[in-house]
């Protein structure tokens, strides 16, 4: 090469040399800039500037990692050691339906949630984590909280105003131990009553649905975002949860878009509408396409048509569910519209997979801020930079006299008389004796269901609260006498002579996937027990405890009174409210209950408005077992449900 010419290479390569070094000089410096804490005074740190002026200056101090921290929930058995929410950048903790504190008191959910945030204000930028749980019915992990009736029950009273309370209620016993995320209220609408989430859900009617989802959200999120007892709802699962075939959880909703919104997404409009902030997706499919990869259903229909403009959170793990390889499900998920990702283990995999997609190009940064950014607008409205730590004073509310009063109410109004031969109920003030029987009879844990310590729920009395048998005892006049014999394995029961029979029997808790039925038949068990019990001489009550309406038309004849208590939880004492006529029974159905198994699924949508008088049930042919006892025929009956959806009795006057 002449020498001209290597003189000018020469000249060229210093030129490079001098940009490249003045480019990382840039480079680390800029680095250098961004990885200094702040100053002390950066506009993100001041409370009196606007949200949307705090979130604008601290999004642009964050590195990738830092961004990509914020988009990562993870759940507190799989954060292996808790120094890695501050080296991990971590937005999000949850205690998932079995993740309890090793001491479950509120002291012991409060220190570890204050532990957690130590680490996450320790960091650079020292943004707060959110701390998220399933209090679907109360605080119902922590031991001894006022554990309120599932939402199925809610769906019996009508009463919008009693969920707001509850929901109120729960956010302050919530608050107390430091828990201000609430993955609630399930806003799921069930159709296949073969669904084990069926009881998450208030009724079949998304109108329903939707009036009381919006209470619950105002309940949780009163009062100021700031205030230390304001809980940030969920509702979920966005979209088509409860419209599986044949019931499956995380199953097929084969459906028209149209139909879809209609059924599973109307109940979404007055939820956003009631302020919800946060919704979480569902793990189920579309006409085959799962939901958390639906840009269709995450973007089109839930931002761009619904005009949801808050955080889409992933289910547990449902971005893996997703078909190809973890980095194709991250981007699909993400690109769908999930902002925040329920990993909830593999947190350092999918914050490697995120940091490629993103340098690569696959994942735009535009996509990752605006994520981030409505996370962090979260997080200064909830007053979680000014405010990270429990409040300890709500923890005064757990189990006050005012919640247990509350949660006693519920269990009146959700109770649904759906039999009531000669005026069995409500028990005489005379009564000489009540035998008290069956599997559920002494059950806190079965009344409550599942959700409630641990996610498939308990047995046994377990939880502060009333059992049934507890309930009827203390509400027993004087006088009466009162036995118990749960009943033997084999449904045989050692039962005295009595005047009357109260027998507890339903289903056994369970929780999503766990309580997918083929069938709703009662359990043998309880068959057993009512062909024990059932003489044709001592009147038999059957409280009925169930997630969902049972198949029990043919054991039917052997009930003088049905009643419905669906999962009323720890306070049993409204039971016996009841059933001793101190209130009159006002819930009507928020399901169909069906004649047969073959007729599952089965709605009739349409609500008669008032209870039902029990001649009006005979005429129309409901409750019935026999075609005799109406003026239908045996087919036309059998094409009845055996009680319609709003269907329930009250005591006709001069019932005592
Ligand atoms: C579960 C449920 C969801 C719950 C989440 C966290 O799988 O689908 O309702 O909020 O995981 O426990």
């Amino acid at each position: 090469m002449n020498i001209a010419r290597r003189s000018l290479a020469l000249s060229l390569l210093t030129a490079l040399l001098i940009l490249t070094t003045a480019a990382c000089i840039s480079h680390e410096q800029r680095d250098a800039e961004a990885l200094a804490p702040p100053p002390s005074d950066a506009p993100y740190r001041n409370p009196n500037l606007s949200t949307d002026a705090r979130v604008e200056d601290l999004l642009g101090r964050m590195t990738l990692e830092e961004k990509l921290g914020q988009m990562t929930q993870v759940d507190i058995g799989y954060l292996s050691d808790p120094r890695d929410v501050g080296r991990y950048l971590l937005g999000s903790v949850l205690s998932g339906g079995n993740s309890n504190p090793a001491d479950n008191s509120p002291d012991g959910w409060a220190d570890l949630y204050d532990d957690l945030q130590q680490q996450a204000l320790g960091t650079r930028l020292g943004i707060p984590i959110l701390y998220g749980i399933d209090a679907v019915h109360g605080h119902n992990n922590l031991q001894d909280a006022t554990v309120f009736p599932h939402n199925i029950g809610l769906g019996a009273t009508r009463n919008p105003e009693l969920v707001e309370r509850i929901a109120r209620a729960t956010a302050l016993e919530m608050a107390g131990t430091g828990m201000r995320w609430n993955f609630g209220p399930a806003i799921g609408v069930p159709r296949d009553t073969r669904w084990g989430r069926t009881y998450e859900g208030f009724s079949e009617n998304p109108q329903l649905v939707g009036d009381l989802g919006a209470a619950a959200i105002r309940g949780y999120q009163t009062g100021a975002s700031t205030e230390s007892a304001w809980v940030l709802a969920t509702p979920k699962h966005w979209v088509g949860d409860g419209g599986t075939e044949g019931g499956i959880d995380q199953g097929d909703t084969a459906l028209p878009l149209a139909e879809l919104v209609e059924l599973h997404g109307s109940p979404y409009r007055p939820a956003i509408a009631a302020g919800a902030r946060v919704i979480m997706a569902s793990y189920n499919s579309w006409n085959g396409e799962k939901v958390h990869g639906s840009r269709s259903l995450l973007t089109d229909v839930l931002r761009d048509e619904f005009g949801f403009n808050g955080m889409i959170l992933s289910d547990w793990g449902a971005i893996y569910q997703l078909p190809g390889s973890e980095s194709e499900q991250t981007l699909q998920a993400i690109d769908a519209g999930i902002d925040m990702n329920m990993v909830p283990d593999d947190y350092r995999s999918f914050i490697s997979t995120m940091r490629t997609l993103v340098e690569t190009g696959a994942l735009s940064a535009e996509r990752i801020d605006d994520a981030v950014r409505r996370i962090l607008t979260i997080k200064f409205d909830m007053g979680l930079f000014e405010e990270p730590f429990a409040d300890r004073s709500h923890q005064a509310t757990i189990r006050s006299d005012e919640h247990l009063e509350l949660g006693r109410q519920a269990v009146r109004e959700s109770l649904v008389l759906l039999r009531n031969e000669n005026e069995t109920l409500p028990i005489r003030e005379d009564i000489g004796h009540i035998h008290v029987t069956g599997r559920f009879a002494d059950d806190i844990g079965a009344q409550a269901g599942g959700w409630t310590i641990d996610w498939q729920g308990v047995r046994g009395n377990v939880i502060a609260g009333s059992s049934i048998r507890q309930a009827i005892t203390n509400a027993a006049p004087d006088g009466t006498e009162v036995s118990f014999a749960g009943s033997t394995a084999d449904g045989a029961d050692t039962r005295e002579h009595a005047d009357l029979i109260v027998a507890v029997i339903g289903e056994a808790p369970y929780a999503e996937f766990e309580g997918d039925r083929n069938n709703l038949n009662l359990h043998p068990t309880d068959r057993a027990l009512l062909e024990a019990v059932s003489d044709g001489e001592t009147p038999v009550v059957v409280v009925l405890l169930s997630g969902r309406p049972l198949v029990l038309t043919d054991q039917l004849p052997m009930m003088d009174a049905l009643v419905a208590a669906w999962l009323p939880g720890s306070e049993g004492d409204g039971v016996a409210d009841v059933l001793f006529g101190t209130a009159a029974p006002s819930g009507r159905l928020p399901i169909t209950w069906p004649r047969s198994n073959d007729q599952i699924p089965i709605q009739r949508d349409g609500d008669r408005g008032g209870l039902w008088s029990r001649d009006d049930a005979r005429a129309a042919g409901y409750g019935v077992s026999e075609a005799s006892d109406s003026s239908l025929s045996p087919d036309e009956l059998a094409a009845l449900p055996l009680f319609p959806y709003g269907f329930g009795l009250g005591y006709e006057p001069g019932d005592k």
